[in-house]
């Protein structure tokens, strides 16, 4: 018999297994000796149980089971017997097995950290071993469960008639926004694969085609600046249908959510998800991934104040701006000065000109940034429009840049909500869609207007007239799923029809030459019948990251990277030898 005649995992036995002949295998997570008693905790992937050898055992077992160190690999048979002292802290706590027979497997040098105990050990060492970090029984259980979701997923998409198509790696360059990864090729020099941002280009192809209904569970890679919820190469639950509209795949989107999380977490959650135009989403939460779990919504007091003599506020207007403000409710007794002051700096460092405030006392007084520079009318206008009484804190931000109050207002109410707890540790996860994206924006830095979500994305068909002449009033079929204010997923209805497609490049700058040279292709499977169809992608790692209220994405990922987007674990990216990059035609300065 092969080694798949273990008995079972080490946490699947119970008191009900007493008496019962075992064989299992594992690590050997810790060790005790007490005289001729021998105990050892062997852990596998299911957890952990005890192994007791006692004066039954023979002197060779004993002489074995003294040798044996943390982490060798060993084989164990034996009887489950009660425990006579109970371990109330885990599931196999009851019982023990008594040992006939032990064997080590494989023997283990010392450890760099001990593996029960990997949270105090610093990230670079254990990402160095991850394989030992992997080894934590809490650590794995974060890649089991991630395994749990995507089968998950599989089923329920399978059930609906999705079929799972792959896609390549090595492909042209797909734009979503970010820097691709390139592969320089052998065979063309001064040529280059890109890997995949994501499969969009193909998922729309397997449409055309006639495949109907596409799934993937797709690797995506974005060489972008890494934050705690991005990675450089990261997985999609990537869908794709024909003959539908935005409702229908909405719909399939919160079947699969309500679904998850009932089998993972045995949470209820409600469906249909709430969905907000992105134009509220932005003006109310400063944000088109709003956190909705709390309030501190965004207040626009230009009516206030854009006649002010107070230039910091009027000429913000005057310049094209706006001047608009949060009310931290209840929150003056626990806001003092010099944390309001810390958070002004917090927010200059994110590109704030300043944060006016105004803080109203328990007994009625105040104190003020800006109230000495205005009338007593528009004082009193600013305190109504934000509702203002004891005990809050007004917090204003003025600048000609519209985009970036809200954006600046946005990161002011989370790192509130964050600093006062105004999270409800035990709410429901809270879902939105936003929905009615603009399917543009204008790109100061590249001059030019860029597709909000990609340039497949279809408008709404009422404003397809308007792609070229007004690309700011157009809008997009388009929809993203927010889960606590982490965009979990987004999606679209594309564009089939030819011809919109080819003024949607025209309108993002592409001349119809550059079009032909990238997109020819697609343009022309265009023309020989192209079924109306849509899809979205959810992004696991963060969904999984969310579901198990992890900090970091790092933690729902086998071998992650680092922020500098290295993985510390082989030391890559490394160097290669000079007769693989002469093969490539490729010479470098460094
Ligand atoms: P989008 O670019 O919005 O859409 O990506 C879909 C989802 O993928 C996740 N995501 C990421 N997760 C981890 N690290 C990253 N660097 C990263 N970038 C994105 C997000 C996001 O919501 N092709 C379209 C989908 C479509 O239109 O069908 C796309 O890729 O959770
Ligand atoms: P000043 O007249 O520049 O001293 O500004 C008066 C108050 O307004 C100070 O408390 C500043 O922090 C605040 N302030 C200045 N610029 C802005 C701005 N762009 N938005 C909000 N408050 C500002």
């Amino acid at each position: 018999m092969g080694k798949f005649n273990r008995s079972g995992y080490c946490a699947a036995f119970s008191i009900k297994d007493v008496g019962r002949a075992v064989k299992l295998y594992g690590w050997v997570q810790k060790k005790r000796e007490m005289g001729k008693l021998v105990f050892i905790d062997l852990r596998d992937r299911s957890g952990i149980i005890q192994l007791a050898v006692d004066s039954t055992a023979s002197d060779n077992i004993f002489d074995v089971a003294h040798g044996i160190h943390a982490e060798d690999v060993i084989e164990a048979d034996g009887v489950v017997r009660e425990r006579s002292s109970k371990n109330k802290d885990i599931p196999t706590g009851d019982i023990e097995v008594e040992v006939k027979n032990i064997t080590v497997l494989s023997r283990a040098q010392t450890t760099p950290f001990e593996i029960s105990k990997v949270s105090g050990v610093n990230e670079e060492t254990r990402l160095k071993y991850r394989y030992l970090e992997l080894r934590n029984h809490e650590v794995k259980q974060k890649i089991m469960l991630r395994h749990k979701i995507t089968s998950i997923a599989r089923s329920y998409f399978y059930q609906r008639d999705f079929i799972e198509i792959e896609t390549p790696i090595l492909i042209k360059s797909t734009p979503e926004g970010a820097r691709d990864y390139l592969v320089p090729s052998r065979l063309f020099k001064g040529r280059f694969f890109a890997l995949p941002q994501s499969p969009q280009i193909y998922k729309q192809l397997t449409m055309l085609a006639g495949f109907d209904r596409y799934i993937q569970i797709a690797r995506c890679f974005r060489d972008e600046d890494l934050r705690a919820d991005r990675q450089p190469e990261f997985t999609q639950i990537d869908l794709e249908a024909s003959f539908v509209d935005p409702d229908d795949i909405m719909q399939l989107a919160e079947g699969f959510m309500k679904k998850v999380y009932k089998e993972v977490l045995n949470v209820d959650i409600d469906i249909p998800f709430k969905r907000m135009p992105y134009n509220e989403a932005v003006q109310k939460y400063g944000s088109d991934k709003p956190d909705l779990r709390f309030g501190l919504e965004l207040v626009n007091i230009e009516d206030a104040v854009k006649e002010s003599e107070f230039k910091v506020f009027s000429g913000a207007i005057a310049g094209g701006g706006t001047v608009c403000g949060i009310n931290a409710k209840r929150l003056a007794s626990l806001l003092t000065r010099k944390e309001i002051d810390n958070l002004t700096e917090e927010m200059k460092g994110c590109g704030a000109k300043g944060l006016a405030f105004t803080k109203i006392n328990k007994d009625g007084s105040s104190s003020s940034t800006y109230e000495k520079f205005l009338t007593e009318q528009e004082k009193a206008k600013i305190r109504r429009m934000m509702n203002a009484g004891e005990n809050d804190v007004i917090f204003i931000i003025a600048d000609t840049n519209r985009g970036l109050v809200l954006e600046l207002l946005g990161i002011l109410r989370c790192k509130l909500a964050e600093k006062f707890s105004l999270i409800d540790e035990n709410a429901k996860p809270c879902f939105v869609w936003v929905v009615d994206f603009p399917l543009f924006e204008y790109s100061e830095e590249e001059k030019r207007y860029v597709a909000k979500h990609h340039p497949f994305t279809s408008p709404r068909d009422e404003d397809i007239e308007n792609i070229e002449n007004a690309p700011d009033k157009v809008y997009a079929k388009a929809y993203d799923l927010v889960l606590n204010g982490n965009e979990i997923g987004g999606g679209s209805i594309r564009i089939n029809d030819p011809k919109v497609q080819d003024k949607m490049f025209k309108a993002l700058g592409f001349s119809e030459e550059e079009a032909q040279k990238r997109f020819g292709f697609l343009l022309e499977a265009f023309k020989y019948g192209a079924p109306p169809h849509g899809g979205m992608a959810f992004g696991l790692d963060r969904l999984v990251m969310l579901m198990l209220e992890c900090k970091s994405i790092r933690e729902v990922i086998a071998f992650p990277k680092v922020a500098s987007s290295a993985e510390l674990m082989t030391d890559s990216p490394g160097t290669v030898d000079k007769k693989q990059l002469d093969e490539l035609g490729i010479k470098t300065d460094f």
